[in-house]
């Protein structure tokens, strides 16, 4: 049996395509690895998101041709699959002769024929064609990041092009899966006790299917809203979902979270800047005023929902009034948590073109600045969870602390609290006891200790 170990970068898309390449290679008589120094094939699943993130894979394919292993002679497949592996191709075999093979983002359901093209001693073999007409979505236990969590994607690729942007580039236009397909994979993921599921795609609420088949019993004014009230209806414990795009928010999302307890009090809504200069350059499609309406809806949802963003600081000719006016949107916002970014120049993309004008120096500046004034509200935000009680699933041991055990919210904060391991799987109340940046602590509430 041939030994695969498989590494992921980037986001949770490439998480839920590396569950399934590995849900793949099982099926076809491959042994999936955690170790790599044993395997025979290495597979890298790629991000190109930042030059950051794209230079990991250089990095990670050096390591792998100095190793021990490979000085001894005994050389290792290396497989490049995902974003860069689609924009980048065969142009990633120039040079030395270090990569096997190079899998577009949606070649990866053929994994195994790659694999087998290459033992059988086909030099640069690369597929960036498109999916299978009856490509398997699913994943079973084996192979999810989580025996609790299970990612159901739900629309791929993007439409938007933001024009920092390469996602259009590496994943191609929006297509948004059948819902009834979707309906029935949450139902057997219910079935086999997850408890948790995440509809993911780069813009979820984007989602527009072909056909209504699966929705014709549930009411909402897009059909992403229907859908989420069509997924509440299956009775799965928890659903959350990410990433949302501003300008196809519609308020009806929150309408339909106020209906359904079940979708859970979280949403993510990247704005990227409080300058409509820069949201212009950028050409988000929404405006800071447009943005703050929808802010305003989800901080008048009937439960507390918990909101959290993406910012870039330092696009092309951001001035120190567009950084101010995103200091002013962000304490207006008070986000539960952001990501922040630097602005990287992705090569491709329309802002390529412009000037990277602003110094490094600087966007440290305004990026640790942000963070500061984030951060803070943060920390005010998680004070206010101390001495109440919230519902955590129980997912792991805690990395941290092996005495701990460790799951999140129904708003995604993290919970650290000491208890037996039986409760591994299990949604319990945890009275809130200390709080950190961004992590709770608690205590289990006495009637679970048993
Ligand atoms: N530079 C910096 N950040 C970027 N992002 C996307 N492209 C770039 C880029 N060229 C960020 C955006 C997006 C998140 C996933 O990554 O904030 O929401
Ligand atoms: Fe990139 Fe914009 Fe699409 Fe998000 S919406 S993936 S930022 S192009």
């Amino acid at each position: 049996m041939k030994k695969v170990y498989l590494e992921t970068f980037g986001c949770q898309m490439n998480v839920s395509d590396s569950e399934r390449v590995a849900a793949k290679l099982a099926a076809d008589g491959f042994e999936i690895t955690p170790n790599e120094a044993a395997a025979d094939v290495v597979l890298i699943n790629t991000c190109s998101v930042r030059e950051k993130a794209e230079h990991k894979l250089y990095t990670r394919v050096g390591q792998i041709r100095n190793s021990e292993r490979e000085k001894s002679g005994n050389k290792q497949i290396v497989g490049v699959l995902g974003c860069v592996a689609q924009l980048e191709g065969e142009t990633l075999f120039e040079g030395r002769n270090e990569i096997d093979f190079v899998l577009g983002t949606k070649a990866v359901g053929r994994v195994s024929q790659a694999i087998e093209q290459v033992f059988a001693g086909q030099k640069n073999y690369f597929d960036l064609g498109d999916r299978e007409d009856n490509y398997d979505w699913s994943v079973g236990e084996a192979q999810r990041h989580s025996p609790y969590i299970a990612f159901v994607p739900i629309i791929e690729g993007c439409n938007k092009f933001c024009t920092y942007c390469i996602v259009p580039f590496s994943r191609g236009r929006e297509k948004s899966l059948p819902a009834s397909e979707i309906i029935r994979q949450v139902l057997n993921l219910r079935r086999q006790g997850v408890k948790e599921i995440h509809l993911i795609g780069q813009n979820v609420n984007s989602y527009r299917p072909k056909t209504d088949s699966g929705l014709e019993n549930f009411h909402g004014a897009t059909a992403f809203s229907r859908l989420l009230r069509a997924v509440a209806a299956t009775g799965i414990e928890r659903i959350k979902f990410n990433t949302s795009f501003p300008r196809d928010f519609h308020p009806d999302i929150v309408d339909a979270l106020d209906e359904n307890e079940n979708l859970c009090n979280w949403v993510h809504l990247p704005v990227q800047s409080g300058s409509n200069n820069i949201l212009r350059a950028m050409r988000r499609g929404h405006t800071i005023e447009s943005y703050l309406e929808k802010i305003d809806k989800i901080k008048s949802a009937s439960r507390k929902l918990s909101l959290t963003t993406d910012i870039i600081v330092g696009f092309p000719n951001e001035t120190d009034e567009d950084f101010f006016d995103t200091l002013k949107m962000a304490d207006y916002c008070k986000f539960d948590s952001a990501f922040i970014f630097k602005y990287s120049p992705r090569p491709g993309t329309p802002a390529y073109s412009m000037i990277d004008n602003i110094l490094a120096r600087n966007k440290t500046e305004r990026f640790l600045e942000l963070e500061k004034l984030i951060k803070s509200n943060q920390r005010s935000i998680f004070q206010s969870y101390l001495d109440k009680t919230v519902k955590v699933l129980v997912e792991k041991i805690s990395s941290k602390n092996k005495a701990e055990l460790s799951g999140h919210t129904t708003c995604q904060k993290v919970v650290n609290f000491k208890g037996s391991n039986k409760l591994l799987g299990k949604i319990i109340e945890i009275k809130i006891t200390q709080a950190k940046t961004n992590t709770l602590y608690g205590e289990i509430c006495d009637h679970y200790v048993s």
